[in-house]
């Protein structure tokens, strides 16, 4: 069995993520969420729970009364559904015993298998696309009369601007905030092009009205959101000039200095010295990004698609270093795509230490049907040699991160607390900017999660720093 650093889909795999309304008695019929894949998924979980709270659906966490089960679904990885299909299968006996529970499956896995689901396996009663959410009510109501309830219509132009999400499972101090959806770019191994359909971008004053309310709820750290932030561009239909990342990014950053800003995922060829230098000026823009190299071999990224090779994208990393010394840089490797040889290996993990990632998320790549490398290419190398090469990926990622943190020892770093730490009640757990975690005793009463302090790193292990508070802010 092959020890992985968590991944985008599997991290929070397995745990169920489901809102509490203010009053749960207020409502007759209860929904019960489950959302498996990347952030963006977990987001439109929030925007889900918000059209159904606004219908009458109250939230539960408890499968046993809940009226209506929905899982948001991912289709990344052959794992990634498998792991769906085995939970559909426990509900369908659930659905044996309770009489007029209806299941549904939203995301992705709907978007890529449509009414698959519903007709050939009969796992589900409806079927709802990314682009589809504001029409659950009613789907829910055709379903419920034991009609086909199926949407998969992908959109042009929604991006559910006007929802306010519902914030589920939050810790009150860092939220998921969706400025875009869909991706063009076409990297020949992925699924999301197919099942979320054409980039557009969010009207940014409604995510700053989102930003600026989070704020005042609270909230001290906002994350923005797409599968390419760099290509974010909006154009008002009123007129107006069009805003850029940089721009929308210095404008969530000017809402108050004591509001952390990050963002995922930034796509190599796209990250604009503007943005480098926005980051620059604003410190409450965290020292972070998240930049997936996937193959450090030319050959290979040209069969990929991702349109910059090697020395392009350690000039990037280059120019990050230059631009803002103390960021960190974190990435995506695939193992094992098409054709790769032991020397297009060889240079992914020359590529990782060059770049002295933080961590990265590492998979051996899993052909999905649609995509340009399964109409073009062989996946020629056996499963065998890909977990091989992945697990030496993971082993120089491991002693990397090791590497890093080490030298953060004696250094003093702003730590935003988010709450108490799992293993230990006395202990706080905060991020730097950085994105590290760091654990620290309560030596200080008075504090709370979503305050500021200073920490000094005075220990570390692979995945976490531990230190003591020197002051607060
Ligand atoms: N938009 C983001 C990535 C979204 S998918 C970006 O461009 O970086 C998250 C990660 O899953 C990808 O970066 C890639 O490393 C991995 N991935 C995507 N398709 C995959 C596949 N078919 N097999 C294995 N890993 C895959
Ligand atoms: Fe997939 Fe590439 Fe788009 Fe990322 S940028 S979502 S990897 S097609
Ligand atoms: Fe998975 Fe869809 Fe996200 S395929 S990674 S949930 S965009």
């Amino acid at each position: 069995m092959l020890t992985l650093e968590k991944t985008h889909d599997e991290a929070r795999q397995g745990e169920a993520f489901a809102p509490f309304s203010e009053d749960p008695n207020q409502y007759s019929r209860h929904f019960y969420i489950e959302s498996y894949g990347c952030q963006m998924n977990f987001a439109d979980s929030e925007v889900v729970a918000s059209i159904l709270q606004e219908k009458g659906f109250g939230a539960t966490r408890d499968v046993e009364k809940a009226n209506l089960i929905l899982l948001n679904t991912c289709s990344i990885r052959e794992k990634a559904e498998q792991t769906v299909r085995k939970r559909l299968t426990e509900f369908k006996k659930l659905k044996k015993q309770q009489k007029g529970l209806l299941i549904g499956v939203l995301g992705c896995m709907a978007e890529r298998l449509k009414s698959k689901l519903l007709e050939e396996e009969k796992l589900v009663d409806l079927v709802v696309g990314p682009d589809a959410y504001r029409t659950l009510p009613q789907l829910i109501e055709e379903a419920g009369t034991g009609q086909k309830a199926v949407n998969v219509l992908l959109s042009r132009d929604e991006t559910y601007a006007d929802i306010s999400p519902v914030r589920i499972d939050s810790n009150g101090v860092s939220a998921y905030v969706s400025i875009m959806r869909g991706c063009n770019n076409m990297c020949s191994f992925c699924v999301v092009p197919f099942t979320r359909g054409r980039e557009r971008s969010r009207d940014d004053r409604s995510i700053l009205k989102e930003c600026q309310d989070l704020f005042d709820q609270g909230y001290r750290e906002a994350t923005l959101l797409g599968q390419n932030v760099d290509s974010y561009h909006f154009t008002p239909e009123t007129g107006g000039d069009a805003v850029n990342f940089a721009q929308l990014l210095e404008q969530v950053a000017k809402i108050s200095p004591l509001l952390r800003v990050r963002f995922s995922t930034s796509h190599p060829k796209d990250i604009t010295d503007e943005v480098l230098h926005t980051m620059a000026r604003n410190k409450n823009i965290c020292r972070y990004i998240h930049l997936p190299v996937q193959s450090g071999s030319t050959r290979v990224l040209q069969l990929m698609n991702r349109t910059y090779t090697r020395e392009w994208y350690k000039a990037k990393v280059e120019r990050i270093w230059e631009i803002l010394p103390d960021c960190s840089i974190t990435s995506d490797i695939i193992s094992g795509f098409c054709t790769e040889t032991e020397e297009d290996h060889q240079e992914t993990l020359d590529i990782m230490r060059f770049s002295r990632y933080d961590f990265s998320y590492m998979f051996f790549y899993s052909e999905r049907p649609g995509t340009l490398a399964q109409r073009r290419y062989a996946d020629d190398i056996p499963e065998s040699v890909k977990k091989e090469r992945l697990q030496q990926i993971v082993h120089l990622q491991n002693e990397l991160s090791l590497a890093s943190n080490k030298k953060d020892i004696g250094k003093v770093f702003e730590v935003l607390i988010e709450g108490n730490s799992k293993r230990d009640e006395n202990a706080w757990m905060g991020r730097s900017s950085q994105n590290k975690v760091i654990i620290f005793p309560k030596t200080l009463e008075g504090l709370q999660p979503g305050d500021y302090v200073h920490v000094k790193v005075e220990q570390c292990s692979q995945a976490t720093l531990l230190g003591n508070i020197v002051s607060t802010i």
